[in-house]
């Protein structure tokens, strides 16, 4: 077997473009800030940029509300600077991955203007319209952002469907021509050089005939109503279609976000044999701390690593040899890992390292989200005003509506609210972290001064260059991209630990996911004697007079078998 496929063997690094760096005061990232900021990605040694939306857009959504797709967002630049930014990346080595969204557009594209103009606009049918249903909704559906998905639209008198904001129209993949111009808009970008793409809200893009209303035995308004716009049979000949007609000759990277699945499932996306996408972002981790998936995310519940380890072992094991993962603790969605799965007080530093061990030594291509690298947190503003994401706001005006304390409600804000991830990156202690010299559209997290790149870079403890040496050294050690994983101790609740294995090359990770000190046995096969250290975020080992290995907190070792 030859082991070289450029995606699987990258690291990805995620920017999230309005919080990254700004380069002429506005307070909002830019192209020009990222093109600014090469150096310190290739420094880190990863290989492709995903960069969040950058295209025209009104920014209901942060710019995963598209108005052009064709043009980039003034206050993020030109196409000139988009064109100058991938020759430059391109020049050292890095590729850029484009997030692209096919479900939906802005309610400000060209094409929803004609197609909300009249019911025999030859647009009208891009997007999904239905009459009401005796004065109501046509369906049951509930909205990822709360409320129905079904906006009503005075000019026609119908509904059109939202499965996000109202601003965000669901465009109708049945339609031929809507599919033909998306296919060309796909191709363009392609042939501007772009290396890849990630399908937003991919899983979504079909619904089910009829759009019937969910189960709903309570009765309510609306209801979750995921199985009926996800992962539908549809979507895999849209992807196979798009393959065949665009990418194959260009092989792009794909990574398509497919909540609601299963690694079995997934292989239907990812299959050696199927022709869809290389990777999909799958969720099922995402919920271990929520009573339920989706809008469900809100209520929490404490999370547990056996289970934790449970769903990331099935992905592990499931899509080994047949498919591929992509693996992430976070990103602009989701809070920041180091406060959610790790320790953002007394072993912020360590619980950082420990999480990304975990990350860079599984099976898959890692995604290292802006921020995850020097180990910045969530965010607790007191003030809802100062809250930014339309998600939160809406959760917020929904729950304090319902007469919901405000105290419980923005208890869930501060845990799950996208803005965790959101705040702008924490370059240095200067005023709002050098981020911008203006006033940042979202508050910089009061945390900087301790938390912030300049000090990572001069500290050879730091979390960044820990990151540094791990992605090193998974470049270094095939066995930590291809080799086979196996969990041991799957019901331990403080430790994970796994080997990885390829031909004669074995890797032990040990991870300690609590503040206290758990004992471990060494697993069959290694001891004091074989096992090599590669890699630890503590400089020493303490072993008991046992034999066995006393784990510091948060302690993380990669050991090498010497044979
Ligand atoms: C995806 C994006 C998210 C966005 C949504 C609608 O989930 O990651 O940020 O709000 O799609 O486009």
């Amino acid at each position: 077997m030859v082991y070289i496929v450029w995606w699987k063997e990258s690291v990805v690094y995620q920017i999230y473009p309005n919080s990254f760096k700004d380069s002429d005061g506005d307070g909002q990232g830019d192209l020009q800030g990222i093109y600014d900021k090469l150096d310190y990605l290739t420094g880190l040694g990863v290989d492709v940029i995903w960069i969040c939306p950058i295209y025209d857009s009104p920014g209901h959504d942060n710019g995963y509300d598209i108005r052009d797709y064709y043009s980039i967002l003034r206050k993020y630049g030109t196409m000139e600077d988009f064109d100058r930014l991938l020759a430059e990346a391109h020049k050292r080595g890095l590729k850029i991955m484009m997030d692209l969204v096919l479900n939906h557009t802005s309610d400000e594209h060209a094409w929803f203007a004609e197609s909300r103009s009249s019911q025999v606009n030859p647009k009208r049918d891009y997007y999904i319209w239905r009459s009401g249903k005796n004065g109501q909704v046509p369906n049951n559906w509930e909205s990822y952002f709360g409320g129905s998905v079904w906006k009503h639209d005075p000019e026609t008198n119908e509904y059109y469907l939202h499965l996000y904001t109202e601003h965000q129209p669901d465009l109708n993949w049945n339609n031929a021509q809507m599919a033909e111009e998306m296919y060309e808009m796909v191709h363009w970008w392609l042939q501007k050089g772009v290396d890849g793409f990630r399908f937003d809200a991919v899983a979504h893009i079909a619904k089910a005939e009829g759009l019937p209303s969910a189960h709903n035995p309570d009765n309510l308004p609306v209801v979750p109503a995921y199985q009926l716009f996800s992962n539908l049979e549809q979507v895999h000949s849209i992807l196979n279609k798009l393959n065949d007609m665009i990418l194959k000759p260009y092989g792009p990277m794909t990574v398509g976000e497919t909540s609601g699945l299963g690694p079995e499932q997934a292989l239907a996306y990812v299959g050696t044999d199927r022709n869809e996408l290389n990777m999909v972002f799958q969720f099922e981790h995402m919920f271990v701390d929520a009573q339920s998936s989706g809008i469900g995310k809100w209520n929490h519940r404490d999370w547990k690593l056996p289970e934790l380890k449970e769903i990331m072992s099935r992905w592990q094991t499931v899509l080994h040899d047949r498919g591929w993962n992509a693996n992430y603790m976070g990103n602009h969605d989701q809070p920041r890992p180091v406060s959610r799965f790790g320790n953002d007080g007394k072993y912020r530093v360590r619980s950082a390292q420990m999480l990304a061990t975990w990350m860079l030594t599984l099976e898959g291509t890692p995604y290292i989200y802006q921020g995850e690298e020097i180990g910045m947190t969530n965010v607790a503003f007191l003030d809802i005003e100062d809250y930014r994401d339309i998600e939160t706001m809406n959760y917020y005006r929904q729950h304090i509506g319902q007469g919901r304390a405000k105290h419980e409600v923005m208890q869930a804000i501060w845990r799950k609210s996208r803005d965790n991830a959101r705040t702008p990156m924490q370059w240095d202690d200067t005023k709002h972290a050098g981020f911008t010299d203006g006033e940042p559209w979202i508050q910089v997290n009061e945390n900087y001064p301790e938390i912030n790149v300049a000090d990572a870079e001069r500290d050879p403890q730091s979390i960044l260059h820990y990151y540094r040496k791990l992605i090193a050294l998974r470049k270094q050690h095939k066995v930590l991209i291809y080799g086979a994983y196996e969990l041991l101790l799957p019901d331990d609740p403080d430790i994970y630990a796994y080997t990885r294995t390829l031909d004669e090359e074995q890797m032990l990770v040990i991870l300690n996911f609590r503040e206290h000190e758990p004992e471990m046995q060494w697993p069959e096969g290694w001891n004091d004697e074989n096992a090599k250290t590669v890699i630890s975020n503590v400089s020493r080992r303490y072993s008991t007079d046992k034999g066995a290995i006393l784990l510091q907190p948060y302690e993380a070792r990669i050991y090498r078998m010497q044979r």
